[in-house]
C-alpha cells in the first residue's frame, strides 16, 4: 500500500495533485536512484500491499478538495477531529477541504465532512521535513459505525522490529497506477539509530520521525500521505516521506508517541502557542 502519491519522502509529501511536489527536495542521491527505476517501476510492480476489506481500517480517511479526487490519507482520532501530516492541509482554506469516512473506495464515500479549522505544528519543515502533524477540526460530529470509528493515540513508543499496519490509496508504484481500494500493508518498525543511519547524509530524520522497513517492493508512495501507520491496535505513525517509491530505503512517519502533548493541547484548546500555525482564514478567526 502505498500511497500512492508520496513518493519519496515527502513524498509522501508528494501527494497530490496539486500540492505535492513540495517534498521533494532531496537529496540528488534519492532522486538519482528514482530515476534509475522509474522504467521498471512503470512496469507495474506495485508496492506490495493487498485490497482492504470494508471495515477494515475504519479510521481511515480521505482528503480530498472540492474539485479534486483523493490526495492524502488521515485518520479519526476524535468525533470532530482529524490527524494528518502538516504537507497536506498547509497552504489551503479549510472550507476547500472534504473529509472522505467510512469507505475503503475513496470516490465511494460513505460520509463526507467538512473542516471549520486546521492546525499545524509551530515548527512544521523547520528543519526541513521536521514535525510534519497536523489536526483539522470538523463542523460537525463524526457518526462512528462499524466502518467508520476513531483511533487510539499511541501510548508507548515502538518497539524495534515490531509489526505496523500501513494503509494508503497512494500509487501502487512510482510514476504508476493509482488505486481506488484502500492498500493495506504490514511492515517493521525500524529503530530510529538504523535509520538515521541510512538518511545521514541527508541529516533528514529528525527526533519525531519514526521508520518502517521490510524489503524492497514494499513501502509507501504518492498519495500516502498524512495517513496511519497502526501497532497493537494504535496509532503510532502519520507518513511524511520516503524514497519513492519502495526502491529499497525506509519510510519516515510523524511520531505520535512523540507529539501525543502536541495533539492533546491542541485538541483541548488550552495552548496559544500550539496555534501559530492555525489556518488563518478569515471566517474562522474567532476559533482561534
Ligand atoms: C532499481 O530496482 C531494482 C529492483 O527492482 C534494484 O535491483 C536496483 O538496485 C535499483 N536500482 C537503483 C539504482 O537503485
Ligand atoms: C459544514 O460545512 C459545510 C460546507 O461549508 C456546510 O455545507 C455544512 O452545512 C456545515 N455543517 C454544519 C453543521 O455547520
Amino acid at each position: 500500500m502505498h500511497l500512492r502519491q508520496i513518493i519519496s519522502l515527502f513524498l509522501l509529501y508528494v501527494v497530490s495533485t496539486t500540492s505535492a511536489k513540495r517534498l521533494i527536495k532531496p537529496s540528488e542521491r534519492l532522486l538519482a536512484r528514482q530515476n534509475a527505476n522509474a522504467s521498471a517501476q512503470q512496469e507495474g510492480r506495485v508496492v506490495g500491499g493487498t485490497n482492504a476489506d470494508p471495515g477494515f481500517a475504519s479510521y481511515q480517511i480521505s482528503i480530498q478538495g472540492q474539485y479534486n479526487g483523493h490526495w492524502c490519507g488521515g485518520s479519526i482520532i476524535d468525533k470532530q477531529w482529524i490527524i494528518t501530516a502538516a504537507h497536506c492541509i498547509d497552504g489551503y482554506n479549510p472550507p476547500y477541504l472534504r473529509i472522505i469516512t467510512g469507505t475503503v473506495e475513496w470516490d465511494q464515500p460513505r460520509a463526507i465532512y467538512y473542516a471549520d479549522e486546521f492546525y499545524t505544528h509551530c515548527n512544521y519543515d523547520n528543519p526541513e521535513f521536521a514535525n510534519d502533524i497536523g489536526l483539522i477540526h470538523l463542523n460537525d460530529s463524526i457518526v462512528f459505525d462499524q466502518y467508520t470509528q476513531a483511533i487510539p493515540l499511541a501510548s508507548k513508543p515502538l518497539e524495534d522490529n515490531a509489526e505496523a499496519i500501513l494503509t494508503g490509496w497512494g500509487d501502487m508504484a512510482f510514476g504508476g497506477p493509482e488505486t481506488k481500494i484502500l492498500q493495506k500493508l504490514t511492515l517493521r518498525h525500524m529503530s530510529h539509530k538504523r535509520c538515521a543511519e541510512v538518511y545521514a547524509d541527508e541529516g533528514i530524520l529528525d527526533v519525531g520521525h519514526i521508520c518502517t522497513f521490510t524489503k524492497e517492493g514494499e513501502g509507501t508512495c504518492n498519495g500516502d500521505s498524512g495517513g496511519p501507520l497502526i501497532s497493537g491496535g494504535e496509532l503510532v505513525g502519520l507518513v511524511n516521506w520516503g524514497q519513492p517509491c519502495a526502491v529499497g530505503y525506509p519510510d519516515a512517519y510523524a511520531s505520535v508517541y512523540f507529539y501525543r502533548d502536541w495533539i492533546r493541547r491542541v485538541m483541548s484548546g488550552t495552548c496559544k502557542t500550539c496555534h501559530c500555525e492555525a489556518s488563518n482564514y478569515p471566517t474562522f478567526g474567532s476559533k482561534k
